[in-house]
């Protein structure tokens, strides 16, 4: 069996003693795709943030396993910590404004990590910034790389991130996708352009959505949060045929296409408060 490119074991977050996110343990598979769903405020965001070493102040991380790329994170100093994560895994966020600089032209933005890491010279990484651009199907990559962010459209930003993601040739991806900026449209498209990036070039992907539906089309498995824990790890099959926990039935019964059968009524919130209350009485989560 290959190596998983992310193991990860026993992870519980904190902030201020409050326990946010509870022994968390899933690996992804090299060229893997993997989602993660879950309610707002389930742990999706800080469980990312937390692989790239990235919790905000004040929130804190604990795990057994934390091994990205065959190495383990909390074995590595600071220095490695920084280019291992620098060269191995990317981070596609929410928002693409809050990551791209507003001053620098996109193709200094591209070129600026590359060269950070000391691997390429400046016409190699220009090559992989056209390379990356043409990727995520940006029309006229060339004219791009001489644009600043605002002179782009929302989706294209999208894309320019995800080209940003591609410049190091990671192994792993994470995308947080947006839940409320951008339209299902863009979200879609994302998602899609991602999907290509696996298919074409092994990437494994880790990618958080409310978008099950989505989800289904294009990952291998799909991890389940509530609440601040991992409830379930379904491959995409056994999400689609019913099994899993009772609150993943319910996702997955509330989207009308994904539901079997067609004559039941759609889940509402009274089935989540029904959820809520089986697993008060202490069956499940
Ligand atoms: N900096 C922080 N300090 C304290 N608590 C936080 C902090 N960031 C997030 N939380 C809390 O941790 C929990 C998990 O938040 P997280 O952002 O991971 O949720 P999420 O699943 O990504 O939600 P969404 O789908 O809305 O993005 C929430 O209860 C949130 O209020
Ligand atoms: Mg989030």
């Amino acid at each position: 069996m290959t190596d998983p490119v992310l193991s990860v074991e026993g992870l519980s977050i904190s902030a201020a003693g409050t326990a946010l996110v509870r022994d968390v343990s899933f690996h992804v598979a090299p060229g893997e795709v993997v989602g993660v769903v879950g309610e707002s405020g389930s742990g999706k965001t800080l469980t990312s943030l937390a692989i790239a070493q990235l919790l905000p102040r004040g929130v804190e991380a604990q795990s057994q396993k934390l091994e990205l790329a065959g190495r383990e994170l909390s074995t590595l100093s600071e220095h490695e910590r920084r280019f291992h994560l620098g060269t191995k895994l990317s981070m596609v966020f929410q928002d693409p404004m809050s990551s791209l600089n507003p001053a620098m032209r996109i193709g200094a933005q591209l070129i600026e990590g590359s060269l950070a890491h000391g691997r390429l010279s400046r016409s190699e990484a220009r090559d992989r910034a056209l390379q990356a651009l043409t990727d995520v199907h940006i029309p006229r990559p060339e004219r791009v790389l001489r644009q600043h962010p605002h002179s782009l459209s929302g989706g294209m930003r999208q894309r320019v991130m995800i080209a940003m993601a591609l410049m190091q040739q990671p192994e792993l991806i994470i995308a947080d996708e947006p839940t409320t900026a951008l339209d299902v449209t863009v979200q879609a498209q994302v998602m899609t352009i991602l999907s290509n990036v696996n298919r074409e070039h092994g990437t494994a992907i880790l990618m958080v959505s409310h978008n099950i539906a989505l989800l289904s089309e294009i990952c291998d498995r799909v991890l389940v949060m509530f609440r601040g824990d991992l409830v379930d790890v379904l491959s995409t099959d056994e999400l689609l045929a019913g099994k899993g926990h009772p609150y993943t039935q319910m996702l997955v019964r509330a989207v009308p296409d994904l539901a079997t059968d067609r004559d039941r009524p759609l889940a509402t919130i009274d089935d989540l408060q029904h959820t809520n209350e089986v697993n008060a009485h202490g069956t499940g989560i």
